[in-house]
């Protein structure tokens, strides 16, 4: 893992996006894995102001979202489907066709879910997955105890989980108890994956997930096993890592390092 220490939220969302322009400047037809919540908000901001400044091109990009909560159709203001088209793919030229996001209102879960995974193998892969962590160290909807080989598939969303999300909804009753997620396997396939943390309250979370063991109790800890993973997070975020001088050395140090 990379871990990479920025001062704010605003520089960690900066940063996240010279990552995801250095992808698409690779590769114009990439496939992007997408996350929600309020983490990657910054991100797509700055995607959205590098499309209408700078003209970076999303119309042959690919994309497929994490997770979706059951129940939700995707006009419901707090569904994932929803929150994809007002902060990022209204403001983009992304062809709609290439828009994947799990479906909280199939009549067909299985079928769905297996069809969900063929069809990222059928794009090739995803090139960028884009993560946040929950509080519980959950990747996507993949909650603890997940398995960490696990593919598409319904979970039952943790109480923490449940707790942390009541504040999008008006009553704690009205949040879904089930999500569809990608599994932390479907995840570990992507071949690169930045993590993106900010706050306090996911510093425990975060110092878990690269200093603590692999453990299904936070499976954001299963990207230890992942060859290109950058955690790029901010102050308060890194608060509680041990290690966090070392990290800062090696960012500071990376201009003038040997190329890999
Ligand atoms: P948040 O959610 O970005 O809203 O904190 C992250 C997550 O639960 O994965």
């Amino acid at each position: 893992m990379e871990v990479i220490i920025q001062k704010d939220y605003e520089q960690l969302s900066k940063t996240a996006a010279n990552i995801v322009v250095e992808v698409l400047n690779a590769k114009p037809n990439a496939v992007l894995g997408m996350a929600t919540g309020s983490t990657p908000l910054g991100l797509y901001q700055e995607l959205v102001r590098l499309f209408k400044a700078e003209q970076l091109d999303f119309s042959h990009v690919t994309t497929f979202n994490l997770d979706e909560y059951v129940g939700l159709a995707p006009n419901h203001p707090q569904s994932y489907h929803y929150f994809m088209h007002e902060h990022f793919f209204k403001h983009v030229n992304i062809s709609p066709e290439n828009i994947n996001i799990p479906s909280g209102s199939t009549s067909n879960y299985p079928a769905f879910c297996a069809w969900y995974e063929q069809r990222i193998a059928e794009c090739g892969g995803i090139d960028l997955q884009i993560l946040g962590i929950g509080s519980d160290g959950h990747i996507a909807f993949n909650e603890p105890t997940s398995s960490l080989s696990s593919s598409t598939r319904l979970k039952t969303l943790s109480k923490q989980t449940i707790d942390d999300n009541a504040r999008f909804f008006e009553n704690r009753k009205d949040v879904p108890i089930y999500a569809i997620t990608m599994g932390v396997g479907t995840i570990l396939e992507a071949r690169k994956i930045m993590l993106l943390a900010s706050g306090k309250g996911k510093a425990k979370a975060i110092a878990r997930t690269i200093e603590g063991p692999i453990t299904s109790m936070i499976t954001a800890s299963a990207l230890q096993l992942h060859r290109d993973t950058k955690v790029i997070i901010d102050d308060a975020a890194a608060s509680e890592l041990e290690m966090r001088d070392y990290y800062d050395f090696i960012y500071a140090a990376k201009p003038q390092a040997p190329q890999t």
